[in-house]
């Protein structure tokens, strides 16, 4: 699961998306992936697709790594 290679792997983790089990490493990852907005990592991670409190969450990792976050209404 722990990825020690990933240049991100120095920033610490913790839970974002409690309904998914979703850590901010997996979600870091995906977004240097290629999933630069919030459709992509909610179908990709299923974040926000529970309860949806992470979703300010999500965001400002977005908002971290790729300058913007457009979360579907
Ligand atoms: S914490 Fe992510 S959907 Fe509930």
């Amino acid at each position: 699961m722990e990825d020690m290679k990933s240049p991100l792997a120095h920033k610490p983790d913790y839970l974002v998306c409690t309904c998914m089990g979703v850590m901010a490493s997996e979600i870091r990852q995906a977004i240097m992936d290629g999933n630069r907005n919030f459709d992509s990592l909610s179908e990709l991670l299923m974040v926000g697709t529970g309860c949806s409190s992470c979703v300010d969450e999500v965001c400002e990792l977005l908002k971290q790594e790729s300058q913007h976050c457009v979360p579907k209404g």
